[in-house]
């Protein structure tokens, strides 16, 4: 069966939008309508006029937009593409952490389950973090989750001192410090480019720190550098698809991890096969049951508002 052929019939009928993000393999991020980070991805859900969403990404964006577009079809190409991230905060323990802290505003990164974002205050993107944290008032103290990582650059930007939950992404904390110094000193002339979930040392060797399309943009204002990129490999595929001149290294990660360069397996449990059987089924689909879905809402729909 000729699989593109076959989805772009069934999204013609169906009438159906397929949004993907950067880290899916390059055959879905080519057959997407739209392919971006986080922020674009839930920009997207909440404007389309479309009946079915495929959402070509992992479980948590896929429920982002379901919480947004509560009458649609909102299906995920594998029901298991998770996060370590948003496994990283389990709703009660983070209720409880909340509840022993009043006073403090919940700002939550988007990567989170749908009872997490019902805890929050407001929910943001690696893209637009530091807005949405400068938007707090001063002398307001700010919890912040899941992404320990990311809260700490945070901190160290905004100067806003944080309660951080201890949660991470196994892919960003997958890079090889000692790999990464070998590589740049046989290769001197590459910039080291980072996504603000890896690590603290890994990010203070970066000339540019930033969310996926972030650092997809900074590589086309610089086309003529090169660069070793420190984020899930997938990215390399848009970087080279609009810069085919620029030279790009994935960031090596440790021995032991499934592959050499870093590759997030929730994301890659999606394929072209899983996506056309979603598709022709509209399963499997994502539900978010009210009132959990009215609660989700609201900080999503601060991001969105602050984001414009
Ligand atoms: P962004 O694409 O929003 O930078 O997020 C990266 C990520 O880890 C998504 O899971
Ligand atoms: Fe989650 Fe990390 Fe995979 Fe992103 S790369 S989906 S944060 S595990």
């Amino acid at each position: 069966m000729d699989l593109v052929k076959e989805i772009n019939r069934l999204r013609e009928e169906k009438n159906a939008v397929i949004l993907a993000h950067y880290y899916q393999e390059g055959a879905i991020q080519d057959i997407a309508d739209y392919v971006g980070d986080s922020l674009g991805l839930s920009q997207k859900a909440a404007e389309t006029d479309a009946d079915i969403i495929v959402f070509a990404g992992v479980h948590f964006m896929a429920e982002t937009a379901k919480i947004l577009n509560p009458t649609k079809t909102v299906v995920l190409p594998d029901l298991n593409a998770g996060c370590s991230l948003a496994d990283s905060c389990p709703p009660e323990a983070f209720k409880e952490f909340t509840e022993r802290h009043p006073d403090h505003v919940v700002i939550t990164y988007v990567n989170c389950s749908a009872e997490i974002k019902a805890l929050s205050d407001i929910v943001c993107t690696s893209s637009n973090a530091l807005k949405i944290v400068n938007s707090i008032p001063k002398d307001t103290p700010i919890i912040f989750a899941p992404d320990k990582n990311l809260g700490r650059y945070i901190i160290k930007e905004t100067g806003r001192d944080m309660l951080l939950w201890d949660g991470s992404c196994v892919v960003h904390e997958a890079f090889s410090m000692d790999k990464l110094i070998e590589l740049h000193k046989k290769h001197p002339e590459y910039k080291i480019i980072a996504h603000p979930e890896s690590e603290e040392h890994i990010l203070n060797t970066a000339t540019y720190i930033g969310s996926t399309s972030g650092m997809i943009n900074y590589v086309k204002e610089h086309q003529e550098e090169k660069f070793i990129v420190a984020t899930e490999a997938g990215i390399l595929h848009k970087m080279q698809l609009e810069m085919p001149n620029t030279e790009l290294i994935p960031a090596p990660a440790v021995e032991d991890n499934t592959c050499a360069c870093s590759e997030c397996h929730f994301m890659k449990m999606n394929t072209m096969q899983k996506l056309y059987d979603c598709l022709l089924n509209e399963s499997p689909a994502i539900d978010v049951p009210e009132p959990l879905r009215s609660r989700a809402l609201l900080p999503i729909e601060r991001m969105l508002e602050l984001s414009k």
